[in-house]
């Protein structure tokens, strides 16, 4: 979801500039689209309710979405520079990406690669369709430029999102970037068939996106988390790589999908070694690190001080140290034998930069992108181009890790 409305509050630091005038206020940002989108458009947004904004916003994208002309338009503007990532055995024109939960029902597929992302991650989906957690369930602290969210897997199901996937195809609007899909568990289907449900999305997808997700890590799904257990996860993985070997061995299919986890923040070292052991005999691609956190960090915002009182998983700024940490530890155990995706609290080319030189090959953001708009993904990926400098992406990924 976009929260751009509900929960009032300013922060007045580097991030979150007060929304005074325009006139009285120096750009400092290079770009003018991030300036005009903190100081003028968000106030605007943040006055409305959150979701129903979020779903304007993702019907604007939408339509965008419908017009190649506007797409190209729009990517002209943002004029993201090129830097180049084989992972996954995918090119990746850039590492920044979008992560899941954004667009859970592929409604606006090209407009993230116009908008300068180097890859995206669509859903998360589950087999069944489902109308997810009674609203209100998403939830803006702005001072600490956070989220909390209990959305529930909120989305159309396996069956509609192929259909949809299919038409973007079919119309040749299809993005150039590589396109995940972030799979989850139906609400309806109980733990033991999780494995099924899971593999019974994965059947329906497979021919349509590059790479897959499994997420076991959202706390909004009633015992999902328990389903990063090692036997439960190995189960769900062994289903999984037997649909992807039965469809990667038709003629002309290509060979098997990535198919990633990607974890809580909230696991133990114990626990993440667990998952980290099904690597190898699970034929694992990577990792994904990490989901929303169950923890609440201290705060002497009062806004915020409410907004945590919220069931749900806290995601943006309160997340980057922890999701960082478990990105390094992951990094360590693998010993860079797998990429790991690195997502949590990114808001600025700093953490970004943290994320991967701690063992992160590529990068994911969600919260950022309601807080500094659609100017984030040039400016991430300007500042690691200019931070890289002459060496080569391979050297640094990790280079803090090891
Ligand atoms: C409203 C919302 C919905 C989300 N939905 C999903 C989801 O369906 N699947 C998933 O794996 N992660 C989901 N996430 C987690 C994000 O993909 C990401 O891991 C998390 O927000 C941390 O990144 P951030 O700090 O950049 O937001 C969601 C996050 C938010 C805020």
């Amino acid at each position: 979801m976009i929260p751009w409305g509900g929960v009032g509050g300013w922060r007045s630091d580097r991030a979150l500039r007060l929304p005074l005038p325009v006139g009285l206020r120096i750009p400092d940002s290079p770009r003018p689209v991030s300036w005009f989108y903190r100081n003028v458009a968000r106030p605007v947004l943040f006055a409305q309710d959150s979701e129903c904004i979020h779903d304007r916003t993702l019907r604007a994208l939408a339509r965008v979405s419908q017009c190649r002309t506007l797409c190209r338009a729009i990517s002209g503007w943002l004029d993201v520079p090129p830097l180049p990532v084989r992972c996954l055995g995918l090119d990746f024109p850039n590492p920044v990406g979008l992560a899941a939960g954004m667009d859970k029902g592929a409604v606006a597929v090209p407009a993230w690669e116009a908008l300068g992302f180097g890859f995206s991650e669509l859903g998360g989906v589950t087999l069944h369709a489902q109308p997810g957690n009674p609203q209100p369930r998403l939830f803006r602290a702005p001072a600490e430029a956070a989220l909390i969210n209990r959305m529930g897997f909120n989305n159309p199901g396996a069956a509609t999102l192929a259909t949809r996937l299919a038409e973007w195809h079919a119309r040749g609007l299809w993005p150039r970037h590589p396109v995940g899909v972030n799979l989850g568990k139906s609400k309806s289907t109980p733990l033991g068939d999780a494995a099924s449900d899971y593999a019974g999305s994965f059947r329906q997808l497979w021919d349509l996106a590059d790479f897959f997700v499994v997420n076991v890590s959202s706390p909004n799904t009633p015992n999902l988390r328990q389903l990063q257990d090692r036997g439960a996860l190995d189960e769900i993985l062994a289903a999984m790589q037997s649909v992807n070997e039965e469809l990667a061995a038709r003629p002309g299919c290509g060979g098997p999908k990535p198919i990633l986890v990607k974890v809580a923040p909230d696991l133990s070292y114990e626990a993440l070694d667990d998952v980290v052991s099904l690597v190898r005999p699970r034929r694992l691609a990577g990792l994904v690190a990490t989901n929303t956190t169950l923890a609440r960090p201290s705060t002497h915002d009062p806004v915020a001080q409410i907004v945590y009182r919220e069931t749900g998983g806290l995601s943006g700024s309160p997340l980057a140290a922890r999701s960082t940490g478990v990105v390094r530890h992951l990094f360590k155990q693998l010993r860079g034998a797998v990429p790991i995706i690195g997502v949590g609290g990114i808001t600025s080319v700093d953490d970004a930069w943290e994320k991967v030189t701690a063992g992160a090959s590529l990068v994911q953001v969600y919260s950022a992108l309601v807080y500094e708009g659609p100017g984030l993904p040039a400016e991430l990926v300007a500042g690691m181009r200019e931070r890289l400098g002459g060496a080569r992406w391979s050297e640094v990924v990790g280079s803090e890790a090891r």
